[in-house]
C-alpha cells in the first residue's frame, strides 16, 4: 500500500540548554536555521508537513518556510505541541512521521527506512542506535540498583512513524512522555525498531551544535569556497579629503580618490567575499558610476555586501586583509580594524597585516594605497 506521508516537526521548545538568544529552531548551523535544515530534509517525503512552533514565533517561522508549510502554536510541552499539530494532519495522510527540529540533521535516507518500514505492514516505527555506555538505573541517593544488559538497548531518534489512526489513538492519552513511541506503547501496539543515523543526534548542548556544524561542512555535498579581492586608490590631490582605510577614519592623513570613500580595505574584502560566494564583483553589485553609491562608506558597503552573501546561503568563516602602502601605519590600530570589520562580517574571524614594496610602483612611490582580501565562506548542505 502506497499511502501519503504528513510529517510533523516539534520546534515548539526554547532551547533552554543551549541557551542561545533565540528558541533553538531558530539557532543556525552552516547558514540556516535547525527548522530549515529539518523542513528541507524531510520534504522529499512529504504531502504535508506541520511545524509547531514556539508561541510568539509563529510569523517569523512561517516567513522563514513558505506558504507550503503549516506553522501552528506549540504547547507547553513536547507531547503538547505534537497534539496540536496532529489536529493538522489531512485525512488523505495514512501515515505520520514525528520529528524533532533538535534533530535537523536526520536525512531524507532515514525517513524513507522508517516509511518503507510502516509500508512493509508495521504500525509504529522508530529509529535507534546501539548504545556503546554501559547503562545502570541509580536510586535517589545515587546508588545503582540495575545494571542493564547492553545489547538490548537502543538509544532512540526521531522521525518516528506511525499509521495516522495509531498515532491519533495513542494522542487520546493524557500523558506527557519524551515520545510519541511511548505513547503507543501504552496501548500495547508493537513498537518496531529500526537502525538510526549518526547525523539524527539530536543537538542539545554548544558541544552538539558544534559537533552538527562539523558534520555538514565535513559533507560532500557542503562546500568550503575561498575568494579574492584587491583595489587600490590613488591619494588625493586635494590634502583636506580624509582618509578612510578599513573601516576607520585616519586623522593625520590625506584620503584617497574615488568614486566612493575610496576605503581600499573594505573595497578588496567586498570583492573577496562576491568571489567566494560567485556573485560577480562590487562593480557588477554596487555599479562603480551609480549616484546611490556616491560617497559611500566602505563599511556601508560591506555591510550590503555581507546581506547578498548571506541571503545566497553563505556564513563567513574568517577574512584575511593585506594593506599595501608607505603609510598609515596600520600596526598602531589593528586592534580598532579588527573590531569594526569583524562588527560588520557578523564575528567572522579577521586578520589584517601590512606590507610596504621596497619604494617600487605606485604604493611604494607613496601616491597610493592597495589592499589585497581573502575570504573563505562556508556553504550549508542543501
Ligand atoms: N518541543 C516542542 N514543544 C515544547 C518543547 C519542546 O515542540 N513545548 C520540541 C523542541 O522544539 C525540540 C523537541 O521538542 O525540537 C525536543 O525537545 P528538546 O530537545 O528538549 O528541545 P527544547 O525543549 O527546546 O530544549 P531544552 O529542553 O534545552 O529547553
Ligand atoms: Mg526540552
Amino acid at each position: 500500500m502506497s499511502e501519503l506521508v504528513a510529517v510533523i516537526i516539534a520546534a515548539g521548545g526554547s532551547g533552554e540548554r543551549l541557551d542561545a538568544k533565540v528558541p533553538k529552531a531558530l539557532v543556525q548551523v552552516a547558514g540556516k536555521t535547525l527548522i530549515e535544515h529539518a523542513v528541507a530534509n524531510m520534504a522529499p517525503v512529504a504531502n504535508q508537513i506541520i511545524v509547531a512552533a514556539p508561541p510568539g514565533f509563529e510569523d517569523q517561522f512561517q516567513d522563514l518556510l513558505g506558504s507550503e508549510v503549516t506553522v501552528v502554536t506549540g504547547g507547553k510541552s513536547r507531547t503538547l505541541s505534537v497534539k496540536k499539530a496532529l489536529a493538522h494532519v489531512a485525512e488523505e495522510n495514512g501515515y505520520v512521521l514525528v520529528h524533532d527540529a533538535a534533530r535537523a540533521l536526520a536525512t531524507v535516507n532515514l525517513a524513507i527506512r522508517v516509511i518503507d518500514s510502516l509500508r512493509a505492514g508495521e504500525k509504529a516505527v522508530i529509529p535507534g542506535l546501539e548504545v556503546s555506555d554501559t547503562i545502570k538505573r541509580v536510586d535517589g541517593d545515587n546508588y545503582v540498583t540495575k545494571t542493564h544488559n547492553r545489547s538490548k538497548l537502543r538509544a532512540i531518534q526521531t522521525p518516528q512513524g506511525f499509521t495516522r489512526k495509531v498515532l491519533i489513538k495513542a494522542h487520546s492519552s493524557s500523558n506527557d512522555l519524551t515520545d510519541d513511541a511511548a505513547l503507543v506503547e501504552e496501548r500495547g501496539v508493537e513498537v518496531k525498531v529500526i537502525p538510526g543515523e549518526e547525523r539524527a543526534m539530536k543537538i542539545t548542548t554548544k558541544q552538539d551544535l558544534a559537533f552538527a556544524e562539523r558534520l555538514l561542512v565535513g559533507s560532500v555535498d557542503s562546500k568550503m569556497r575561498v575568494g579574492i579581492g584587491t583595489d587600490t586608490h590613488v591619494l588625493s590631490s586635494d590634502n583636506k579629503r580624509a582618509l578612510w582605510l578599513a573601516g576607520l577614519h585616519w586623522p593625520e592623513e590625506v584620503g584617497l580618490d574615488g568614486h566612493s570613500d575610496g576605503d581600499v580595505a573594505a573595497h578588496a574584502i567586498c570583492d573577496a567575499l562576491f568571489s567566494a560566494a560567485d556573485l560577480g564583483d562590487l562593480g557588477s553589485n554596487f555599479g562603480t558610476n551609480s549616484n546611490k553609491y556616491a560617497g559611500a562608506s566602505g563599511v556601508k558597503l560591506l555591510t550590503e555586501t555581507v546581506e547578498l552573501v548571506r541571503a545566497a546561503g553563505y556564513s563567513i568563516n574568517n577574512v584575511s586583509l593585506q594593506i599595501v602602502g608607505n603609510r598609515p601605519n596600520i600596526a598602531s590600530r589593528r586592534a580598532e580594524i579588527i573590531k569594526v570589520l569583524a562588527a560588520v562580517l557578523g564575528d567572522a574571524a579577521v586578520s589584517v597585516s601590512a606590507t610596504t614594496t621596497d619604494g617600487l610602483g605606485l604604493t611604494g612611490e607613496g601616491r597610493g594605497i592597495s589592499a589585497i582580501a581573502t575570504a573563505l565562506l562556508l556553504r550549508s548542505a542543501r
